[in-house]
């Protein structure tokens, strides 16, 4: 947590870069500020399962399955940041209006102060920890500085994509989950999905590896599905941004299916033991 801190300053302050060059996700990449999947289309799959294990990321994929009945809730990720990035839009959504939500983290492109009025509405609701990692920026750099700096990635998802792919994010959605955020209880797991072995043996209703996929070795990644302990009728998702035969030739066996979403090339991979 300290280091934490103390490397986020310096990613802010531009004085250390965590952009390497051998590799894209390590402990200490960006966070992603919104999904870049088209997770309309696979809430179908989170519909009433209760217990999920998800990557953590920008915290839409987390969001969005605490709509559709996620109650209890492991996540993981490479990166030590997107965990305090997640309870940061969870405060934020608890605290904001959907509109000051979706100002603050989808249209921020100013260094207005009114910026630093909504957090300090946000951080009423962060706990000690969270708190901590959030002030320890804000006393010193602005949520403009912050946000354009490479603690975040530089990908930019327009407000209609946004829009359209969270379902938090519809009037209705947003105001029901203040209430229901805080029954929701997290277990946050910081490394790599590869070698996080103590997650294999837990039972899930769902596990969600994001795109993970394009930045390991094919092999291994095939290895991991293994190694799930996944009981009759649960299933691992793992999203394509285009499925093509190179996919379909390589997880050719019975246990993969392919659902490939409408008037897109992307759709998600389905292993069942
Ligand atoms: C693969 S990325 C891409 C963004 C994603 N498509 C989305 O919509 O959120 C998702 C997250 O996976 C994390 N990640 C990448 N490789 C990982 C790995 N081997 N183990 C655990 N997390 C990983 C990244 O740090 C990032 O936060």
């Amino acid at each position: 947590m300290d280091n934490d801190i103390v490397l986020a300053q310096k990613i802010v302050g531009r004085t250390y870069l965590n952009l390497s060059s051998n590799s894209t996700f390590h402990e200490h990449s960006f966070i992603y500020k919104s999904t870049n999947e088209e997770l309309s289309n696979i809430n179908k799959y989170f519909k009433n399962k209760n217990n999920i294990l998800t990557v953590i990321s920008s915290g839409d994929q987390i969001i969005n399955s605490i709509l559709e009945g996620a109650l209890n809730i492991d996540a993981f990720d490479i990166s030590s940041f997107p965990k305090y990035f997640l309870f940061l839009k969870m405060a934020a959504i608890k605290k904001l209006s959907r509109e000051e939500y979706i100002d603050f983290f989808f249209e921020s492109t100013t260094t207005e102060e009114k910026y630093d009025d909504l957090y300090d509405l946000i951080r009423k609701d962060l706990n000690k920890e969270n708190k901590e990692f959030w002030d320890s920026l804000f006393d010193y750099f602005d949520w403009y500085d912050i946000y354009n700096s490479t603690l975040f990635s530089s990908e930019f998802k327009s407000r209609s994509f946004i829009e359209n792919e969270n379902i938090y994010l519809e009037e209705n959605n947003y105001n029901k989950l203040k209430n229901t955020i805080d029954r929701v209880n997290f277990n946050l797991y910081t490394g790599d999905i590869l070698k996080l072995d103590t997650l294999y043996n837990k039972e899930y209703d769902i596990i969600y590896l994001s795109n993970i996929i394009d930045y390991v070795d094919k092999i291994k990644y095939k290895e991991l599905l293994n190694k799930f302990n996944l009981k009759e009728r649960k299933f691992i998702l793992t999203y394509l941004y285009e499925i093509n035969e190179n996919t379909r030739n390589f997880f050719f066996e019975n246990n993969y299916s392919f659902d490939n979403f409408e008037n897109t090339k992307a759709g998600v991979m389905i292993y069942k033991k």
